[in-house]
């Protein structure tokens, strides 16, 4: 209904009932940058592997708080077997070799976590920490799932090393590479004196996700990392938006997804504003995404020269931006208009045209891409999190209304 509405106002220029935002709307700026991910840890739904080097270099005592620090966490989120409320643990330990104690089938719940966590102990005596061949486990677990139980979670890879067998660095290399194709890895350095070790997991961990365990933030950012995991694009929603967040001082995903469509024919009264349909063009309400859209999603890459994006004159001729729901935001203090607009044009849509020096900026012109000739936008969409379920497997998704009139460009 709210899409009939649009379509209908903006084809007959009928009154728009939707209300309109301000500027600093929580659904499209959140904490200023963008819609945060969901940090609803009961509400979790990710797969996760933890790799936890048992070697004589960890030590039973660093063992021991492993376990009490994993199971406090861990009772925060609903550990069992549920495709949409369940978040799952696998366990894997390693020394010379590897030993995979829980596939992700194995727990029903948190007091069998709770058991297999304190089952843990060192190998006496094994002194070799071969990092290698508990991520070759966890890879083969991740592969072995993929091809048969696999739910549609998103994979966190948790990697708790006291020690490095530098006799292997292409193997690990190769089996984190491997992994971060399916899969974000967070790791834990429980020797922060072995510099090796520290670049190592700096070199394969998914940047930021490089923590200490003396720490005295270690449970927070595990939790904001298990969520940061839980937030995704699968990738037919496109690249998700991430920057730098000042208040949280490291770069962080939001629930947001952009990708880049390109329309083959229009009849001649489509109005640009719907090139999306059922969702909306992207919303460049800051910097940050200005230069994420500008540098990130693939425009130059793909000689992407001109792209629609939502912000258009509304009934009432203000500039105003569309929100995921279809709702206005005004347009706020952050602009990047072409040096030249004519603020005062009868135009009422919006590019972003490549410049001589390869940025953005923005050039109002016509809502029929019939006359532009502009057949590229970038549309936005929500990520999935921990409260927006749509990405597993066998959930209706309102996904691009694909009626072979436009590609999807995925970078
Ligand atoms: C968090 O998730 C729980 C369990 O799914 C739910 O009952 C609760 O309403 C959620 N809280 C928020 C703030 O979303
Ligand atoms: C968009 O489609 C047109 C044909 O409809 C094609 O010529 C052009 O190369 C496409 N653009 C990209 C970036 O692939
Ligand atoms: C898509 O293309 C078909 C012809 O190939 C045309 O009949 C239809 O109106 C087009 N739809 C849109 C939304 O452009
Ligand atoms: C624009 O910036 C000014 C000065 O920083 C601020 O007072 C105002 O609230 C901002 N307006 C919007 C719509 O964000």
């Amino acid at each position: 209904m709210k899409l009939l509405l649009i379509l209908l106002s903006s084809i007959f220029g009928t009154t728009l009932a939707l209300p309109v935002k301000y500027f600093d709307s929580l659904d499209v700026l959140g904490n200023g940058l963008g819609v945060p991910c969901s940090t609803n840890s009961s509400a979790a739904w990710v797969d996760l592997v933890l790799i936890i080097d048992v070697s004589s270099n960890m030590g039973m005592a660093r063992i021991q708080q492993i376990q009490q620090k994993f199971q406090q966490i861990f009772s925060k989120y609903s550990i069992g077997q549920d495709k949409l409320h369940n978040t799952r643990v696998a366990l894997i330990t390693y020394a010379t070799s590897a030993t995979t104690l829980a596939d992700f089938s194995y727990f029903k719940n948190y007091n069998d976590l709770v058991n297999g966590l304190n089952s843990i102990m060192t190998i006496n005596g094994d002194r070799n920490s071969n990092l290698n061949t508990g991520l070759d486990s966890a890879y083969t677990l991740i592969q072995g799932q993929i091809a048969s139980n696999y739910q549609g979670k998103p994979i966190g890879v948790v990697l708790l090393a006291a020690g490095v067998n530098t006799a292997y660095l292409n193997d690990i290399s190769q089996a984190a590479t491997n992994i971060r194709q399916y899969g974000t890895i967070i790791s834990v350095n429980y020797n922060s004196a072995d510099i090796t070790l520290g670049n190592i997991l700096n070199g394969i961990s998914t940047s930021p996700m490089v923590f200490y365990s003396s720490s005295n933030t270690l449970s927070y950012d595990l939790d904001w990392a298990f969520m940061q995991t839980n937030c995704y694009c699968p990738r037919s929603y496109g690249m998700q938006f991430s920057a730098y967040d000042p208040q949280s001082n490291r770069v962080t995903r939001f629930a947001e997804c952009y990708i880049i469509l390109n329309w083959s024919s229009f009849p001649p009264n489509m109005n640009s504003l719907t090139m999306c349909s059922p969702n909306y063009q992207v919303s460049i309400t800051n910097q940050a995404k200005n230069d994420f859209v500008q540098n990130s999603i693939g425009l130059a890459q793909f000689g992407v020269d001109s792209v629609y994006i939502s912000l258009h004159r509304n009934n009432a001729q203000t500039w105003v931006w569309y929100d995921y729901d279809g709702s206005e935001i005004l347009l706020g203090n952050y602009t990047n208009w072409e040096p030249n607009v004519n603020p005062s044009t009868t135009d009422n849509c919006v590019v972003a045209e490549k410049s001589s020096s390869g940025t953005y900026p923005w050039k109002p012109v016509s809502c029929f891409p019939a006359q532009t000739g502009v057949t590229h936008t970038v549309c936005a969409k929500l990520a999935c999190d921990a409260n927006r379920k749509s990405c597993i497997s066998g959930i209706n998704d309102k996904s691009f209304k694909h009626d072979g009139n436009f590609t999807v460009i995925y970078k």
